[in-house]
């Protein structure tokens, strides 16, 4: 039987944000002017040179082990709990298949990250959503549908700079969650590709620190480049010797050659802090643009949380008569004024999130930023009362 994906409704929009025109807020791509071109150039150079023979032959089902005791060093946990991946991605579907039975309750944060939806969805899952605001998931919330019965496998959440909110897991929520997972046996799949884009304030305890119960999922697309398609899970030995059962059957092995590039770059402690230090500052000035353009042009028509990292702004917009506009109705309109976001519909699992939109501030240079704010409040005016 061929099972069905849905198309996804970002992928479709893409299509459209490409025109040259349009100064798109849409994509969720991180900034290719940050691309260690060089550096993975002479990466790539002295891999290839030390030894071409590993790097370019099949390697082990569970990773380059220099780059897994690399990540097991970052996290604190035993080599054999990583298994190295093609892309958080590829670890999102992977843990899925182990702990997933078609029928079985999903968690996640609605609105929630698309990719993950997919392939819960894909699995069978039955998702259930749970509301989130500027502190992350409504562990509250969850602690109610568990007291009334509620079992999921796994609950999903994005802790540091959500995709698509923004927003950080507090300090106070992750504890609580951390605590639910021990009472009713449950796994938390802690996926943090943003975590590392922080440019102020300070990280609240990660969930692994918290409970055992936690599978943390890492990624290079962030923090690199996506194209070396290099992530990881890092989760009980138990549990690690299944995934590494099912990547087996997918794909063999993540490329050797990118893992060995990933390990030169992240395990070189200088160009590491350098290159961070180039993307927070990057991001920053960017999330620092978008939010004053933004107030500029749209003033009280726009309610936003300034980020403090990450890529995305969440946000919702309101028409003269401070009702949410129709953010789907919206989009058309600003194509037509060149510029582009995601509707906050595209995220959702169950919940209507009326007026909401996601703004990506990653790609866009600062001057553009600004037009494309001033675009987006043309495209609303253009909507009249939304
Ligand atoms: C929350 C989240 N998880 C996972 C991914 C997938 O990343 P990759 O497979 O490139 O590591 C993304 C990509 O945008 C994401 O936003």
């Amino acid at each position: 039987m061929v099972k069905t994906i849905s198309t996804s409704a970002i992928r479709d929009l893409l299509e459209l944000t490409e025109q040259p025109h349009v100064i798109s807020l849409a994509g969720g791509l991180p900034n290719p002017a940050t691309f260690p071109v060089a550096a993975i150039a002479e990466a790539t150079a002295n891999v290839l040179a030390a030894d071409p023979g590993q790097a370019l032959q099949y390697g082990p089902t569970e990773g380059h082990r220099p780059l897994r005791a690399w990540v097991a060093d970052q996290l604190d946990a035993a080599v054999e709990q990583v298994t190295i991946t093609s892309g958080s991605q590829q670890a999102i579907d992977l843990v899925t298949r182990v702990l997933v039975d078609p029928g079985d309750a999903v968690v996640l944060a609605d609105p929630g990250y698309v990719g993950a939806l997919q392939t819960f969805r894909t699995h069978g899952a039955r998702l259930v959503g749970i509301g989130s605001d500027r502190h992350g998931l409504r562990v509250d919330d969850l602690a109610e549908l568990l007291h009334d019965g509620l079992r999921p496998a796994l609950v999903y959440v994005v802790s540091s700079f959500d995709n698509p909110t923004g927003a950080t897991l507090s300090a106070r929520r992750r504890i609580a969650l951390a605590e639910l997972a021990e009472a009713h046996g449950f796994w938390i799949v802690d996926d943090d590709p943003y975590g590392e884009l922080r440019w102020s304030g300070t990280s609240p305890t990660a969930l692994r620190r918290l409970t055992s119960r936690t599978i943390t999922l890492g990624s290079t697309s962030k923090v690199l480049c996506p194209g070396l398609r290099v992530g990881w899970a890092m989760a009980p030995a138990s549990i690690t010797k299944a995934i590494v059962a099912h990547k087996q059957a997918a794909d063999l092995h993540t490329s050797a050659l990118s893992q060995s590039v990933a390990h030169r770059l992240l395990g070189d402690p200088a160009f590491l802090a350098t290159h961070l230090d180039l993307l927070r500052t990057t991001y920053r000035a960017q999330a620092g643009a978008l939010v004053a353009a933004l107030t500029t042009h749209l003033g009280d028509r726009i309610e936003l949380t300034a980020p403090h990292g990450g890529m995305f702004l969440w946000a919702r917009i309101l028409d003269p008569s401070d009702n949410p506009v129709d953010a789907d109705r919206l989009l058309p309109r600003a194509l037509d004024s060149g510029t582009a976001f995601v509707p906050g519909s595209a995220f959702s699992v169950q919940a209507t999130l009326p007026g909401t939109v996601r703004l990506s501030f990653a790609t866009a240079g600062i001057d553009d930023l600004d037009e494309a704010a001033r675009r987006l409040a043309e495209a609303c005016e253009r909507g009249g009362a939304g």
